[in-house]
């Protein structure tokens, strides 16, 4: 029997937390122990201190609904010897949530984030476990400086990019010399529903704060390398983007531009992303998708409603690739923001870890 892990959730109650709560139900080795969010949530059952804010379309799962919810900042201390490691989800400021998740770090409770706080810090791992699993290395280097024996963070990127460097990353044998990409956003990434945000109904809002800076640099780490316990951005490709709130449940849609050094033939670009797959294939982690990308034949796919589930909203979609007049292709890709982007794609990262030893 494989090895089971106790897993806490924090800012369960929240969008992504509530993701979590539903893919946790009938994991294979994850099993939830503990669900914390605000104090405003802290001491009620899960399913009275989430109350309305449901926001999935399955009910609450029936082991949640009683499970008491704790404060995540008064009662982190109670967690230790109680769960294996946390998932981190919270709507906070950026310098408290790096200093929560650095107290958990050394408390030598591992913490597995959806957060931005800690993206940026070198030692840090941001991983799209098929694309730059290696990078895990550094936890070795971010324990030492937390002064740790199996304390560590470790994060996953922002939703938005997921939609289009899965789809990059096997053509940069191509030499991608720039890219131009404008997302469309569902309104679940910014943790809303149409209830809670009546005015994207029949609209478009043009800013999403911080989004196109980190649609433009985060690539940059997710592809450099390890070198003397840090994480070294790559110099390119250069990326510009534009990023916009659409009136969609779930599902970000890239449109994207792209020139190469050595333009690839269109069969060469199929087969590049139909041949890829990363570990979490290699190593059949439950949570990964068989086929990474999915090539989507008909000129009016990949939807956000009729696709963004595929292999369980895992995969990556593509369509819509042709020859473009400025730039040498242009292509469309979607994928799933709170189950790819966002819990799914950390519950896979979590499963990469607990496979290389990291929660042992
Ligand atoms: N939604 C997405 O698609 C997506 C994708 C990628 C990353 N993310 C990131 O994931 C994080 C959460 O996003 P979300 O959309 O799930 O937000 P959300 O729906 O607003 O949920 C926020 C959660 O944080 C908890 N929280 C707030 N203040 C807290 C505190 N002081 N201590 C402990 N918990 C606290 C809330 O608990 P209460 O209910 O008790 O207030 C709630 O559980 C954000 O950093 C976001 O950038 C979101």
């Amino acid at each position: 029997m494989q090895k089971q892990y106790r897993v806490g959730i924090i800012g369960a109650t929240g969008m992504v937390g509530q993701r979590f709560v539903t893919l946790l139900e009938d994991h294979p080795v994850f099993r939830p122990a503990a669900l914390l969010a605000s104090a405003r949530s802290a001491g009620k059952p899960y399913a009275e201190a989430v109350g309305a804010k449901w926001a999935m379309s399955s009910p609450i799962p029936a082991y949640a609904r009683e499970m008491p919810v704790w404060d995540a900042e008064a009662d982190a201390d109670r967690l230790q010897g109680l769960v294996d490691f946390v998932f981190c989800a919270v709507n906070m400021k950026k310098e408290d949530i790096k200093a929560l998740e650095e107290r958990y770090a050394k408390l030598e409770i591992p913490v597995v984030s959806n957060n931005s706080a800690h993206r940026a810090t070198p030692d840090v791992p941001m991983v799209i476990p098929e694309i730059n699993a290696a990078h895990l290395a550094v936890i070795e280097a971010q324990k030492r400086r937390l002064g740790t024996k199996r304390g560590f963070i470790a994060v996953k990127s922002n939703c938005s990019l997921q939609s289009y460097v899965p789809l990059l990353h096997p053509l940069k044998r191509f030499g991608i010399k720039y890219a131009a990409v404008t997302t469309y956003q569902a309104i679940s990434g910014a943790g809303k529903t149409f209830e809670t945000m009546p005015q994207i109904v029949d609209n478009v809002i043009p800013y999403i704060g911080g989004e196109e800076q980190k649609s433009e640099q985060e690539p940059l780490k997710i592809w450099g390398e390890v070198a003397n316990g840090t994480i070294v951005n790559a110099a390119g490709p250069v990326i510009t983007s534009q990023c916009l709130r659409v009136p969609v449940s779930d599902g970000h849609t890239a449109a994207v531009f792209v020139s190469f050094e050595k333009k690839p033939t269109k069969e060469e670009i199929l087969a590049a992303w139909r041949t890829y797959a990363g570990e979490p294939q290699a190593l059949a982690l439950p949570s990964a998708p068989k086929q990474f990308i999915h090539y989507m034949e008909e000129d009016d796919r990949p939807q956000p409603r009729l696709d963004r589930m595929l292999e369980n909203g895992m995969a990556i979609c593509a369509g819509r690739l042709r020859e473009d007049c400025l730039f040498d292709y242009k292509f469309i890709g979607l994928s799933h923001n709170t189950l790819r982007g966002a819990a799914g794609g950390a519950v896979l990262l979590a499963e990469l870890l607990a496979a290389k030893g990291y929660f042992d």
